[in-house]
């Protein structure tokens, strides 16, 4: 009996497609920013039996010390955190990447310093909204599926991104004894939606909901739980963020954005303003007086046990906590006395903490925050409903399509107010894209990081707020800040980031 499982065993080996190829590595020498960084780089490996798209493929970069038996940053080899970068952006596609530029924050990419911190990186691609088909015309968050088929069948709606991440996850564990690193250090980043994809993976560790999803691209038969998540600004918890954001914006008529145009020339900026029309005020007022009750129904807690909620006017507790963030924040920033911070040079204009209106600093610290007048400075960016827009027209609408569906309403209040021929996404599939929902009910990250820049109107602050509530709540450890000035963006703190990740490690 004992021979026959070893035989057995022989052959699921001999058969395996996802067994890591070590011989297909190179050494490589990247440079961003006058730096050069050397290691073992295999790329264009594909993590699943499967794929539905060419996306689907990942790079590991080894730092070079460890092929000789050295240390970087007091890891080796076997102890190497294995971080998990994604560049997804506006729920469209995230291909895989390589150590580099951030042509946003002019310095090395998250993969380049985690390379010169001794992480093994395992950089995944996947799917989007757009996967499968040619992208449109418009789209937020800067990312092109260049790498489709296009054959016109939509293979990268949700819960897609998710599985993929998952089938990363999978694949790096299913061949631990191969590759580098600590598969009990797993660690995901992202920003925006790809901040809500690292929330995801964070979360829902090992549930079963997403295995039949798994089992249909062929993932590999592991755990896919994680030991940590960072997330930049994630724009998740999509059923509940369009009520948030009139909480927060609720009775700002005029809103400013940016639109990304993908032209023969590289990708525009188009400045778009708007004035809510009186149906839109309504909507923004109907979503505002829906509020306090999911609030409330969370039965959040501050650090010292306080209950945090809202009253009827949308007042209360979780206001005041909030408000205290911002504060926190703001004397942070005149600790480093303004321009001091090594942040400011990616601080949104007119942010200057010692002037701004909205505040009232006594000495050395911010301790009046007048909210309203907060909301107006920083602006709303988009119209009511923010997320589940009711033309159907938003991202976040396509990412809930189907493979038939373009785009589909992922909230009551939105299907019950649509302007068009729509249909709702399953309830289930709106769950499967939420975080919050899998705190604890499922194998979640012991460790979490959130980032929310103070100048940040892509989503209300309540929504990365109680994400780190919901956590801290259930016993999780969160290290959680909104740092000052900051936009709608990510990775503009890497020693910090990197800095963290060495203590949860240690
Ligand atoms: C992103 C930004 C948004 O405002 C949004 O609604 C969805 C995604 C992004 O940058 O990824």
């Amino acid at each position: 009996m004992k021979q026959d499982y070893k035989e057995y065993e022989e052959k699921i080996k001999m058969n395996d497609n996802l067994k890591f190829d070590a011989e297909r590595g190179e050494t490589r020498t990247y440079e961003a920013a006058g730096k050069k960084i050397t290691c073992r780089a295999y790329l264009g490996i594909v993590y699943c039996e499967r794929p539905a798209d060419p996306v689907q493929k990942l790079n590991i970069f080894v730092p070079e010390a460890y092929g000789q038996g050295g240390t970087v940053c007091g890891y080796t080899k076997d102890t190497a955190p294995i971080f998990i970068p994604n560049t997804v952006g506006g729920y469209l596609p995230g291909p895989a990447d390589e150590p580099g530029l951030n042509i946003r924050t002019g310095m090395p990419n998250s993969i380049f310093t985690a390379l010169e911190h001794g992480c093994v990186v395992v950089s995944g691609g996947v799917r989007g909204r757009t996967s499968g088909k040619r992208n449109s015309e418009f789209f937020e968050g800067g990312k092109t599926d260049d790498t489709g088929q296009y054959d016109g069948k939509m293979v990268g709606k949700a819960p897609a991104l998710i599985v993929d991440m998952k089938a990363v996850i999978r694949y790096i564990r299913h061949n631990r004894s191969l590759i580098p690193g600590d598969t009990e250090r797993i660690i995901t980043s992202g920003t925006s939606a790809g901040g809500a994809l690292s929330a995801l993976a964070g979360a829902a560790g090992n549930s079963q909901d997403y295995v039949p999803y798994l089992k249909e691209i062929g993932a590999a038969d592991e755990r896919d739980d994680v030991f940590a998540a960072n997330c930049y600004c994630p724009i998740h918890n999509l059923e509940n963020a369009d009520a948030a954001y009139e909480w927060q914006f609720g009775g700002i008529r005029d809103y400013y954005r940016t639109r990304h145009q993908k032209t023969e020339n590289g990708i525009i900026r188009i400045p778009e303003e708007g004035t809510m029309t009186d149906r839109q005020m309504e909507l923004s007022q109907e979503l505002q007086n829906r509020f306090p009750a999911y609030l409330n129904s969370l039965n959040l807690k501050d650090e010292n046990g306080n209950s945090l909620k809202l009253d009827n006017n949308g007042e209360g507790s979780f206001l005041e906590y909030i408000k205290g963030q911002i504060l926190k924040s703001a004397s942070r920033e005149l600790a480093f006395h303004g321009a001091a911070s090594h942040l400011s040079r990616l601080a949104a204009p007119g942010s200057a903490v010692d002037t701004f209106p909205a505040l009232t600093i006594l000495g050395e610290s911010a301790v009046g925050l007048d909210w309203k007048a907060y909301m107006k400075a920083i602006t709303r960016m988009k119209p009511a409903p923010a997320f589940d827009a009711t033309d159907l027209k938003s991202p976040e609408n396509e990412e809930f399509g189907s493979m038939e569906m373009e785009a589909r309403h992922f909230s009551e209040f939105s299907m019950e107010h649509t302007e068009t021929e729509a249909e709702m996404a399953p309830a289930q599939l709106i769950r499967m894209l939420n975080p919050t929902q899998y705190i604890g009910n499922a194998d979640t990250a012991k460790h979490w990081r959130i980032r929310h820049g103070s100048f940040d109107r892509d989503t209300s602050f309540a929504i990365p707020v109680i994400l780190a509530l919901l956590l801290e709540n259930n016993g999780y450890d969160v290290d959680f800040f909104l740092p000052w000035g900051i936009p709608h963006s990510g990775d503009y703190d890497l020693q910090e980031l990197f800095a963290w990740i060495d203590t949860i490690c240690g």
